[in-house]
């Protein structure tokens, strides 16, 4: 019997390439994601509009962003750290702005160079003017589970800058685990301390598999009432300032959670698979995604 619906976010063409050793093509990544948009995902966070010093696997985030073709239904998003980065995104015409910082000061510092203080009128002015020029924004907030640098972060933290970011006026509020720290008991006690604050169809799941608890805590906050979660396809990701990071969940094994449980997404696992074995080939490394692994052995 089908329960209800998830809504899939596909972070893997910018979570997935920003740490990538290999560089990618434009056009593989355009190719990349001009096949992601016919797997029946609804939304695909493309590229980040960052300071490319930092990120050079994202340097082309305008050539991207402005060469994939556009499916109706489809949200393609990008991350924008501040002013200049939302130029680019208007620029390219991106569906939706997403801004990010996180919980912990010293991981905010090393990835944004600000301190959290500093970080929010800056993310208050890029969401306004994002808002202003009709775009929807989401909000990330990293570093949720724990901080590579600080270690536990407390829940005040994290109650405290999901909050911020809600004032400001964003439609959906991811929440990190950066490091791929968290185990479902720390899932249910964030979720309950933002309930009441933060409605739960606006939160968003977003978690790396570095220890290898990505799926449990995905089912965890699915059981919970969470109805959107981030994945990259392939398995692939990681915060360039979160050291030893590993991957995101891979959406395909997601997929494949959610389809046993009988819960609609409207994704094809079988395209997904597919564009999984399309990036594993361009980034020449073996990708941590059980579905691929399985389909790779067959
Ligand atoms: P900054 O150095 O403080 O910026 O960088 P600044 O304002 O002092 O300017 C310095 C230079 O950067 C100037 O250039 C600016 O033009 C340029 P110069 O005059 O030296 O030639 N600059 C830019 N260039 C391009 N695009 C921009 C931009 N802004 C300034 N938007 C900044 C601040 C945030 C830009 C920088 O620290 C940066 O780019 N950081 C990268 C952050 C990043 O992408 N991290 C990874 C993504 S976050 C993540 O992975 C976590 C997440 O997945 C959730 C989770 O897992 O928890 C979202
Ligand atoms: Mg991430």
């Amino acid at each position: 019997m089908l329960q209800d619906k998830v809504l899939i976010r596909e972070v893997g063409p910018r979570d997935g390439l920003q740490n990538e050793k290999q560089m990618i093509r434009t056009e593989d990544k355009v190719a990349w994601i001009n096949q992601l948009s016919k797997t029946g995902l609804s939304y695909i966070e493309v590229t980040s509009f960052v300071n490319p010093k930092w990120i050079p696997a994202l340097a082309d985030c305008l050539d991207v962003a402005k060469q994939i073709e556009r499916e109706p239904g489809v949200t393609y998003a990008a991350l924008v750290p501040n002013q200049r980065g939302l130029e680019g995104a208007l620029e390219a015409d991106i569906d939706e702005v997403s801004v990010f910082m996180s919980a912990s000061d010293t991981h905010n510092r090393k990835n944004i160079n600000k301190s959290m203080d500093a970080t929010f009128p800056v993310l208050k002015e890029v969401v306004q003017q994002a808002k202003s020029a009709g775009k929807s924004v989401r909000g990330y907030v990293s570093t949720v589970f724990g901080c590579p640098y600080e270690g536990r972060v407390s829940i005040d933290q994290v109650v405290h800058t999901s909050e911020k970011l809600m004032e400001m006026g964003i439609d959906e509020l991811s929440l990190g685990d950066t490091i791929g720290v968290a185990t479902p008991n720390q899932i249910e006690e964030v979720l309950l301390a933002l309930k009441g604050i933060i409605p739960i169809e606006s939160l968003a799941l977003h978690v790396h598999d570095t220890r290898g608890t990505a799926l449990a805590n995905v089912y965890q906050a699915y059981q919970l009432g969470v109805r959107r979660f981030d994945g990259a396809v392939g398995g692939l990701g990681g915060c360039p300032y979160a050291p030893g990071a590993a991957g995101n969940v891979a959406t395909e094994d997601m997929l494949y959670l959610f389809n046993g449980l009988g819960v609609e997404t409207g994704v094809s696992l079988e395209h997904l698979v597919d564009s999984a074995e399309f990036i594993h080939q361009k980034v020449g490394r073996p990708l941590p995604s059980h579905n691929l692994q399985a389909r790779l052995a067959s």
